[in-house]
This record gives structure tokens, sequence and C-alpha cells, in this order.
């Protein structure tokens, strides 16, 4: 068997049903971790699922419920996790939504549906986990960001804008809790082929392809190879970066 990178490492995973959370999960799962896996909704279907992959890898893996939408329901489920009072190695803030729409054509109230998700419920669960890893004087954070955080381009002011916050917050907080031995790091990942990567229509996205070095989506499993690195004590000296896996976009 190959060296397992993330031999009895506990980690948390948001957004882990389906998409490149799903991959992540499944990729640390045949790395020695085990998780607890936050999904938003009660799943029979993904609870058998993770009962099988946890007896197949020898790990523990534990659907977790709660909403990002909803300030109270991500705190109870960071509060069950955390009464567990087992280490938390590693965070992974994968979940997240998409829009898309020109700055004029976007009402306040989306922008702040967005950035509840993508921003404000990811400092949110960091805040809570952070408090665990300083005790513990140890642990890794990993947040999905996204190209569209450091690039812009028309039509991407919530989506980017909450993303760009989240790699602001990526670096601010690698500040303050290096000295706790914690990293804080993020992903920049280019489309991707997963439901959220095929929200464009054809013709947006044979652009974005045009645009970029291999000129093909990312397989989420190269993003979650990523998470894998930065999740790792392969990455034991690296904090406060974005790791950009995108293809190689081409800025004109
Ligand atoms: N795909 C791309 O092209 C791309 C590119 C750059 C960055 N990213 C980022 O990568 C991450 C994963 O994206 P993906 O492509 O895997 O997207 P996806 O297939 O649309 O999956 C999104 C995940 O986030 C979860 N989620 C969304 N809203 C939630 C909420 N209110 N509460 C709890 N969970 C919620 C979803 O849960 P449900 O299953 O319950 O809906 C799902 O598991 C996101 O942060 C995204 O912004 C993706």
């Amino acid at each position: 068997m190959n060296e397992q990178i993330l031999k009895d490492k506990n980690i948390i995973i948001t957004g882990a049903r389906r998409g490149i959370g799903r991959v992540i999960l499944e990729l640390f799962a045949r790395n020695g971790a085990n998780i607890w896996a936050c999904v938003r909704t009660e799943d029979e279907d993904f609870l058998s699922e993770m009962n099988q992959l946890a007896d197949e890898c020898h790990v523990w893996i534990k659907p977790i419920y709660f909403d990002l939408a909803d300030e109270e329901s991500v705190k109870k489920g960071i509060q069950e996790i955390i009464k567990e009072k087992k280490p938390i190695d590693v965070l992974v803030n994968n979940a997240g939504v998409s829009y898309g729409g020109l700055a004029t054509m976007t009402p306040l109230k989306v922008l702040k549906d967005t950035f509840q998700i993508n921003y404000f419920a990811q400092i949110q669960i960091i805040q809570m986990v952070l408090r665990v890893m300083m005790r513990q004087k140890s642990g890794a954070i990993v947040n999905m960001s996204s190209i569209g955080g450091i690039e812009t381009a028309p039509g991407y002011l919530a989506y980017g804008s909450s993303k760009a916050a989240l790699i602001h917050a990526t670096k601010t907080i690698s500040h303050e809790v290096g000295q706790y031995g914690i990293r804080v790091n993020a992903i920049a990942p280019g489309l991707t082929e997963t439901d959220m990567g095929n929200y464009k229509s054809e013709e947006e996205i044979q652009k974005v392809l045009e645009r970029s070095s291999l000129h093909r989506k990312a397989d989420p499993i190269e993003i979650a190879n990523c998470a894998l690195f930065l999740a790792s004590d392969k990455s034991s000296f690296i904090t406060g970066q974005v790791l950009i896996a995108d293809g190689g976009r081409i800025c004109v």
C-alpha cells in the first residue's frame, strides 16, 4: 500500500457530499484520515456510502449536518464536533456557492447571501476550530477560494469578491496563528468538472478554456491533490499561501 500521508489525522471537510469536497473526502480517507463529513441535509445513501468507505479504509467517517446559510446551524454543527474532545488536525473549508451577474444587476441581498456562505460561515468555522487548534498548538486550515477571487472579470462581483475576501482572511489569519504551529492556506482552482463548473453556457466555458494553457477543465482529483498536499505535513513550512490550480490561465 502507498504511504498514507494523513494517517490518524482527524479532519473536518465541508461540502463533502458532492463535487470537489466529495473527491477530497475519498482521497483523504484513502490516505488514512478520520473525517467529519459536513453536509447540509441528512441522506441515507450518503450515510451508507460513508460507512462502506470507512470500513474499506479502516478509518471513521462521521456525517455532521449544518447549513452554511444559517449561523445557528453552523454553530451547532461545529460544537457537535468540538464536544467529542478529539484533536482537530485539519479543517478543509470547501463548501461554496457561485453567483454570476453584472454589478448593477446584483441585488445587495444576493451579495450578502453569497458572502454569508462563501465568507462569513467560513470565518465562523475557522474561529471555532482555531480555539481547539490553538490549545493543541497544531493544525492546518485549507480554504477553497477560486481563481475568480484573484482575477477580475465582468459578472464576477458577488462570487469573486467573496472568494477574494477568503484569500485575505487566509493570509491575515495565517500571520496571527503561526505562533501556535497552525498553518492556513488557500487553493484557487480554475474551472473544474463539477456541477458548479458547468453552470456557465458552453460558449462561456469555451472562452475560459481558450485562455488557459492546458485548454481543459480540472478533474476534481487534481484539486483534491492540492488539498492533500496542503493538509499534510508535506507542506509543513507553507502558510499564508494561495495555491493556484487553474491550468495556466492566460491573462489578456
Ligand atoms: N467547480 C469549479 O469550477 C470551481 C472553481 C473554483 C473554485 N471552486 C470552489 O470549490 C468549492 C467546491 O465547489 P464544487 O465545484 O465542488 O461545487 P458543487 O459541486 O456545486 O458543490 C458545492 C458544495 O457546497 C455545498 N454547499 C453549498 N451551499 C451550502 C450551504 N448553504 N450549506 C452547506 N453546504 C453547502 C454543497 O452541498 P449540497 O450538496 O447540500 O448542495 C456541495 O457539497 C467551492 O467553494 C467553489 O467555490 C469551484
